[in-house]
């Protein structure tokens, strides 16, 4: 999967090797912590949903999801490095995110975001997601979560 013409950049699925590069960009961009044990576990539990932004064998972001019901897919996770974003990275990573669901018989992506993540918001409102309902305390630190929701 190139992900672009002239990119010298790959999208491509998650490998082993990529664990401490995924761990320090989740832990960079996201404010829940995320170990070791637990990547390596959604590694393993739907392979084709972890995909990788790779520019020149750097890691620059990823996505990792998982079947919420056979018809639903979940995105658990979607960061990109701070110096790479509003390029169309994690665009790019969402659209083949939700290719692979469709190949997979999915008709319906969801995810939560916290309620004050307004980059994140407003980037899956652009990628037609629409906010569901909203979900209390829902992070280690109390803060709420919207779920966001849209038919493939
Ligand atoms: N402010 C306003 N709009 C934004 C922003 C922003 N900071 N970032 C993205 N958008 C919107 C814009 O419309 C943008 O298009 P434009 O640049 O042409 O205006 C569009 O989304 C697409 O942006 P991309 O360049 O494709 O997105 P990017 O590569 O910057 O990645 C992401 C977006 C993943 C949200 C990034 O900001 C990030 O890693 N944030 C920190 C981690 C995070 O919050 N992840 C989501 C948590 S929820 C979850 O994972 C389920």
């Amino acid at each position: 999967m190139q992900a672009g013409k002239n990119d010298p950049a790959t999208i491509r699925e998650y490998m082993n090797s990529d664990l401490d590069a995924v761990v320090g960009i989740a832990n960079r961009s996201l404010t829940e912590y995320y170990g070791v044990e637990l990547i390596q576990d959604l590694a393993v539990q739907w392979p084709d949903g972890f995909l990788v932004y790779d520019v020149l064998g750097t890691l620059v972001g990823f996505v990792v999801g998982t079947k919420y019901s056979p018809t639903e897919g979940r995105i658990l996770l979607l960061a990109v490095k701070d110096e790479f974003r509003r390029r169309g990275i994690g665009g790019t990573l969402l659209r083949e995110f939700m290719e692979v669901c469709k190949l997979n018989g999915i008709m319906s992506v969801r995810l939560e975001v916290r309620t004050d993540n307004r980059e994140a918001i407003r980037f899956y409102k652009d990628y037609s997601f629409s906010v569901i309902s909203t979900l209390k305390r829902y992070y280690t630190d109390s803060s709420d979560a919207y779920v966001m929701w849209r038919m493939l």
